[in-house]
């Protein structure tokens, strides 16, 4: 399999699309580290990635919490002797219209996402560096980082649009030492924290319900559906495996085209 001997880390594994990519890597051969704040939903992936048959790791772990970044790391490289992929998948939202955003939402938003995101990178890229073999990294932003106003907010927007600019610094720096960096922007997905973001948008705006019905089947979508969790899986399959070796810097939608640049 692609990923044999590959020792991957996936955060936010617990659920929704951290959880596709921790069962979609296992599924190509990889080790996989799952780091996630919840510990009930850490542990329900930990045993489906284990029903694979595949070597795994659960590590509790705050994102935005620099301590608890460096220990998911040194546990990981503790475990399997090595660390090969870092996804970058912790997120947090929630729908807050414009005039309404408080510091307090920005910095909740901006910790993990940003921030949580960052150091990540910055941990992870150490050890891969020690270790002189290269390394995938792929961060999971959003098409709100790109203008796509759907259930989002202007700190959200800002914090994915943060992502998508330290993937290109972060490739740039790290190509010498063949590590590659990667970004996914996922459209509408479905998800509990998509759901929940889409609901509290329908809650605030009254009749929003209808239009988000249409946003989910199309004609908004020319694919004309919403993404399933395993469809931003396997692109993050493919950026973590050999068929992306000569790809860094980049961003990909997986949006049914929903946005298109
Ligand atoms: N669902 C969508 O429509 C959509 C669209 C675009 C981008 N995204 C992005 O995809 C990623 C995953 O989204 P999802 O829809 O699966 O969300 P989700 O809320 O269903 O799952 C996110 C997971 O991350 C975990 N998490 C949250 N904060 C954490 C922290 N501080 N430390 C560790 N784990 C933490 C949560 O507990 C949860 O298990 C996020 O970065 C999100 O912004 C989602």
């Amino acid at each position: 399999m692609a990923l044999t001997d590959k020792v991957a880390l996936v955060t936010g594994a617990g659920r929704g699309i951290g959880k596709a990519i921790s069962l979609a890597l296992a599924g190509v051969g990889a080790t996989v580290a799952l780091a996630e704040i919840d510990a009930e939903t850490l542990e329900a992936t930990a045993s489906e990635v284990g029903a694979l048959g595949r070597p795994s790791l659960a590590v509790q772990a705050d994102i935005g919490n620099l301590v608890d970044i460096d220990r998911m790391v040194q546990e990981t490289v503790d475990a399997f002797g090595r660390i090969d992929i870092l996804v970058n998948n912790a997120g947090v939202t929630r729908y807050i219209q414009f005039m309404d955003v408080r510091e307090e939402d920005w910095d909740r938003i901006h910790r993990v996402n940003a921030k949580g995101a960052f150091f990540s990178m910055q941990r992870v890229a150490k050890d891969m560096i020690r270790q002189g073999e290269g390394g995938r990294i792929v961060n999971i932003a959003s098409i709100a980082g790109k203008g796509y106003q759907g259930a989002s907010n202007a700190a959200y927007a800002a914090s994915k649009g943060a992502v998508i600019s330290m993937t290109t610094n972060a490739a740039h720096q790290l190509g010498g030492h063949d590590i590659n960096v990667n970004a996914i922007c996922p459209g509408v997905t479905l998800t509990e924290g998509g759901r929940n973001t889409r609901a509290q948008r329908a809650e605030q705006q009254g009749g929003a319900v209808a239009a988000e019905q249409q946003t989910l089947s199309g004609p908004d979508i020319p694919i004309g559906r919403a993404n399933d969790p395993e469809d931003v899986a396997a692109m993050a399959v493919f950026l973590s495996g050999p068929g992306s070796r000569n790809i860094t810097g980049q961003t990909f939608n997986v949006d049914g085209g929903l946005v298109m640049q």
